[in-house]
């Protein structure tokens, strides 16, 4: 059934490119999102380090680059002494509009559920939009448990808020053994969880506001496996790591 969600596909940088190889890449996709437009119904973010997001913003600003600024974390304090923190507020100065909340590598390292809690907070306070990212790990899919922990970090995450505010996050299903391992879930597996977030979602927040949000799948996603995996009904976009640092790749993902 059609919908009205704009597909999301966004770039992880994560931790690589210095300013000078992240400002040679947005070249190369201002060239190739210039010569063969984005498809209707489709929208990009790019999210690099906060080393060269300025840069970049200024990039895809001077080239009209339709692309949307993205960032990979946050503070949640608005200000303070927080040694080597970014405040919400200084991404939001940069025109910045979406902010990965509660990646699994963060997670890891000890990114607790409040605290992610507290960064969305952070988040909507400047009017950017999360992408919250949930999934499980290999040992919790064996057992049986990946839709409770996911359903759990969503209710965590976004239980208690205002239904417009719920209607502009964007979930990121990306399952731990899948991300960087060359092991993609399973087109059948991805459609599954996603309709069990969008389920989530409307219990926590009502079957308006869910309709509206996207639900992305991320972990080792390729232009060989990204069409079969936007299949299912409720996945309406990726989070992409590896694929999205190489031009070429990541802009046959987004054309198709
Ligand atoms: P890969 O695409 O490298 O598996 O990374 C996925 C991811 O973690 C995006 O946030």
């Amino acid at each position: 059934m059609d919908h009205p969600r704009m597909t999301l596909i966004s770039a992880n940088w994560k931790m690589h490119l210095n300013h000078i190889e992240a400002l040679e890449l947005v070249q190369q996709l201002a060239e190739r999102f210039r010569a063969s437009t984005i498809p209707a119904g489709r929208e990009v973010s790019i999210h690099p380090p906060f080393t060269c997001l300025a840069m970049v913003g200024a990039t895809i600003a001077a080239e009209r680059v339709p692309i949307s600024l993205g960032a990979q974390t946050c503070h949640y304090a608005d200000a303070g002494a927080h040694t080597g923190e970014v405040s919400a507020g200084m991404l939001a100065a940069l025109k910045v509009r979406y902010v990965i909340a509660g990646h699994s590598e963060r997670r890891a390292r000890g990114e607790t559920d409040q605290v992610v809690r507290e960064k969305i907070d952070a988040i909507y306070r400047h009017t950017m939009q999360p992408i919250l990212c949930v999934g499980e790990t290999a040992d919790e899919r064996h057992r049986g448990v990946a839709e409770e922990k996911v359903r759990q970090q969503l209710a965590a995450a976004l239980s208690g808020r205002p239904a417009e505010l719920v209607a502009a996050a964007v979930i990121a299903y990306e399952p731990l053994w899948a991300i960087g391992t060359g092991a993609t879930a399973s087109p059948d597996d991805v459609a599954n969880m996603c309709s069990a977030i969008r389920d989530e979602l409307e219990r926590v927040a009502g079957t308006h506001a869910a309709a509206m949000v996207r639900i992305q799948y991320g972990g080792s996603v390729t232009a060989e496996t990204c069409e079969a995996l936007l299949s299912g009904k409720d996945v309406d976009g990726f989070l992409i790591g590896g694929a999205s640092l190489d031009a070429e790749q990541f802009s046959a993902i987004v054309i198709g």
